[in-house]
């Protein structure tokens, strides 16, 4: 079915199996002194299992101060070898290969990762993510960050790994040199374009140096930087042609770096879908060496024609690999249905990293994980019933039926998803149905009964008389005690997203957070008239980068979708909304109805009556308490593994 897919390629002297790659991702996992931990070798194992033919770790720091965020690999010493040997040898146990990502953060390193040690960068110029002033490298400490090069280079070679990719990328310190928005030297290190490749120039000879000619040696680097004054393709090509020639085995083109507000390094589902392809297959025409794309790309059908189209050879997938581990084994075997697909929503991978955990996903909650989940049969099934066939439901069903035990699903409304139905609705979400879908397909293959329509009792619990309940009733809207709630022109984002209300041309949505926004601009789109009114200052607080709240205001300033901040909603009325704010006093917003998007509160009346008649009983995502789709899957799959 996918032939190209599953073709070997050659990098230097490494044959990989097919042409899917995990692409290097930070997972926060190894250990503060940069060795791998077991958890870390679990997470790359459970992808080396899934058939990837080629894994590429996470960026391994070349010296103790070129980190960025706590838990990353690094490869500085030549105590560090040991750990990440024993990641390799578990990789080779199947048929995988696994190349080291090597680099320096430059002035996207942190100094409270480092000792203290402030980011060096080529010039003084502040990271716009962690804001700090890096200082700027002396020409001795170029030279010796270059060996650093080189030795870690080596020590990648010995701990058995099959090749190296150097991070020229994404905003880091090979990439500052080689960008004239933030490399501003003067001497041989900056200015024109000779002398800002020349870093990289050394570098790659450092390497080949220490590791020979027959070791595969390959450079990611980002063909557009979407910053202001940042490299394009105009010095990206000449770049292309000059890596060939200092001797690099492949290109992986990637793109941006961090803090754009574009589309981004780790780009959402605001991003078309295999947007850089034209990149790879611009690189792909001056060079002879295998080519890789990269970013938003989770379809194999997808994959397969990017092969087919020449652009690239090698089709780099990051957090599908998250979504779906076992893609390739699937995507091999024609079981295409069964993929999940990665959403692009951040919350977990990204958004992981942020929070200072290690990286998971809102669909495949066993990421980083992976040494909690146990999926064996078990010995005595019991019959478990679930209450409410939201995300936490439907996940923790599907858990429970895969080990075996006999379930059965209620669900109150006449669909399965919960509020995750709605939350495809809005512009760019419609992915978020494709994991919906692909639970309700598990469901349906692990024969889980399943009953719609069905408000559950306390008599129907005991007429079913379960071993185990999971109690997952989930959330409703918040409807707070504003004159007017009850007007018959007051409506729930759910409703109007569910299309079960007429939407009006004049709407007001109250409420600016992540589905205030949302809500309005898919009315928007409609072309109706809409403004949102928020209390607090900033809109979307919840939302986990700058990034997706401004390509929401994007859509929304497109179809001018109004948002006013600061501004507290007083009453609801037949024909508006009577607000109050700092600045203009009490006043009436005009509208012919009102939509709700002012949070919610969980839904958990049955707990109570349940606790005497179950012995076994579990409450588990927004039943306890308001959260997210994440905090939903996560749990609902845990409770159900642990039923
Ligand atoms: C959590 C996370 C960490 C990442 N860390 C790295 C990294 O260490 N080095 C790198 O080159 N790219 C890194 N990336 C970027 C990915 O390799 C990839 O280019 C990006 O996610 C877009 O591809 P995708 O849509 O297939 O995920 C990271 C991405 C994510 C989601």
């Amino acid at each position: 079915m996918f032939e190209r897919l599953f073709s070997p390629i050659k990098i230097n002297n490494c044959e990989i199996e097919n042409r899917l790659a995990v692409t290097a991702m930070v997972a926060g996992m190894c250990n503060p002194d940069g060795t791998a931990s077991d958890q870390y070798i679990a997470y790359h194992e459970a992808k080396a299992k899934g058939g990837w033919g080629l894994i590429i770790t996470e960026d391994y720091a070349v010296n103790e101060h070129a980190m960025n965020i706590p838990g990353t690999a690094g490869l500085w010493d030549d105590a560090q070898i040991a750990s990440h040997k024993k990641l390799t040898d578990t990789i080779h146990k199947y048929n995988s290969k696994i190349f080291c990502q090597i680099w320096h953060a430059g002035k996207q390193a942190t100094h409270w990762t480092n000792n203290g040690v402030q980011p060096m960068a080529p010039s003084a110029i502040p990271c716009p993510v962690n804001r700090e002033l890096p200082r700027e490298l002396s020409i001795p400490e170029i030279e010796q960050i270059v060996k650093d090069f080189g030795q870690t280079a080596r020590r990648v070679k010995e701990a058995g790994f099959d090749g190296i990719e150097i991070h020229a990328g994404h905003g880091y310190l090979i990439a500052e040199f080689l960008s004239p928005y933030i490399n501003k030297r003067t001497d041989k290190y900056g200015g024109n374009f000779v002398n800002r490749v020349r870093f990289l120039k050394e570098i790659m000879e450092e390497i080949r140096r220490n590791v020979g000619d027959d070791y595969p040696v390959t450079v990611r680097y980002s063909a557009i930087e979407e910053a202001a004054g940042g490299r394009t393709m105009e010095e990206s090509r000449p770049l292309a042609m000059l890596l060939e020639q200092w001797g690099a085995d492949a290109l992986h083109i990637s793109a941006s770096v961090y803090g754009n507000h574009i589309n981004g390094i780790i780009s959402s589902m605001y991003t078309p879908r295999a947007w850089l392809v034209n990149y790879a297959e611009e690189v792909k025409k001056l060079v002879n060496i295998p080519v890789f794309t990269v970013n938003r790309i989770a379809d194999p059908f997808v994959a397969e024609s990017i092969l087919a189209a020449g652009k690239a050879d090698i089709i780099g997938m990051g957090r599908e690999s998250l979504a779906e581990p076992e893609f390739p084994n699937k995507a091999k075997r024609g079981d295409v249905e069964n993929i999940r697909k990665c959403v692009g929503c951040m919350q977990e991978c990204y958004g992981g990293l942020l929070r200072g955990r290690f990286i998971s996903c809102l669909v495949n909650p066993t990421v980083g994980r992976e040494l909690d989940v146990d999926l064996s049969p078990v010995s005595n099934p019991k019959k478990v019933m679930v209450i409410g066939g939201g995300i936490a439901g439907m996940e923790a069903a599907r858990a429970a039926a895969t080990r075996g035990h006999e379930v059965v699903l209620y669900e109150k409304q006449e669909f399965l998803g919960g509020q995750f139905k709605a939350a495809a609705y809005p512009p760019c979400k419609g992915d978020f149905s494709v994991y919906t879908g692909w639970l309700i397909k598990q469901l349906e293959d692990l024969k889980v009964e399943i009953h719609l329509n069905t408000e559950v009792t306390e008599n129907l619990v005991k007429e079913i008389s379960p071993d185990k309940v999971i109690l997952a009733s989930g959330g409703t809207s918040l409807t707070p005690p504003i004159k007017g709630i009850d007007n018959p022109n007051v409506v729930t984002a759910e409703e109007i997203l569910l299309g079960k209300v007429q939407p009006a041309d004049q709407i007001l949505v109250a409420g600016g957070g992540e589905v205030g926004l949302e809500t309005a601009a898919h009315l928007a789109t409609e072309e109706r008239d809409v403004t949102v009114v928020e209390m607090k200052h900033e809109f979307g607080e919840e939302l986990i980068a700058p990034l997706l709240r401004n390509k929401i205001f994007e859509i929304m300033d497109e179809y001018r979708a109004v948002r006013i901040a600061d501004t507290k909603i007083l009453e609801f009325m037949e024909d508006g909304a009577l607000v109050e704010n700092a600045e203009k006093g009490q006043y009436k917003i005009p509208a012919q109805q009102i939509v709700l998007a002012l949070g919610y509160k969980p839904v958990n009346n049955l707990e109570e009556s349940l606790r005497s008649i179950c012995d076994d009983l579990v409450v588990i995502g927004g039943a306890v308490k308001t959260s997210n789709a994440a905090v939903a899957s996560c749990e609902g799959f845990f409770a159900g593994m642990n039923a």
